[in-house]
């Protein structure tokens, strides 16, 4: 496998991705993530750098991307990562991981200082996710706590506190 950046071209394969991870968190429709890629990638908030691809045998078998957030009142830039997708038959074979390791290693690159999401509290902590609200950061909606967790990349600075906006198309699910 190996994990590199999403180009032209990899558009359908990335929806066909979180159609296939996210269809079983919809019995009853269609899943949301791959429109939400989609708009995401057309939207400002899109960071080229931080969408990639996890290809295996020649198929595009996970996606990852982190896009642009904002912190507080000053609206600190700061990343929001998903939707994060594995297709099923790939699933718990360290793909995801090799995603979220990835992505982190390039936004760290990127002097991003901060990577926030909303996720399962018992796979994201072994990343060094922690929950949002031990370093004062908020969400949009109260009860997104504990899945609301943080990671501090170099950069990071403590006054980084306040209230965590996404990029807007994620308001739009
Ligand atoms: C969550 C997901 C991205 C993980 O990717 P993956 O390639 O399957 O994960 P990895 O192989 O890197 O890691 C596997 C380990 O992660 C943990 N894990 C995987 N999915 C988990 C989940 N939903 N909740 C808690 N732990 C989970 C397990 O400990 C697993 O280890 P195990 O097989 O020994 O039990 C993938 O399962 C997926 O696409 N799921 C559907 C879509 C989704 O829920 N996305 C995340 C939204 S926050």
């Amino acid at each position: 496998m190996i994990i590199r950046r999403e180009l032209p071209g990899d558009e359908e394969a990335v929806t066909r991705v979180h159609a296939d991870a996210f269809a079983a968190h919809y019995p009853d429709g269609e899943p949301v993530e791959p429109g939400l890629v989609t708009a995401l990638r057309a939207s400002d908030a899109w960071i080229p750098a931080l969408s990639l691809v996890a290809v295996r045998d020649g198929a595009t078998v996970g996606h990852v991307c982190c896009t642009r957030a904002t912190l507080g009142e000053q609206r600190v830039p700061v990343l929001g990562l998903g939707p994060l997708g594995v297709v099923v038959g790939q699933q718990r074979a360290g793909v995801g991981g090799a995603l979220v390791h990835a992505v982190l290693a390039a936004a760290d690159a990127l002097d991003e200082p901060l990577v926030v999401l909303l996720g399962h509290p018992g796979y994201y902590p072994r990343f060094g996710f922690r929950p949002a609200a031990e370093l004062g950061i908020r969400p949009e909606v109260a009860e997104w706590e504990p899945a609301f967790q943080a990671r501090t990349l170099t950069t990071y600075e403590p006054a980084m506190t306040g209230l965590f906006t996404y990029a807007p198309p994620f308001g739009e699910l």
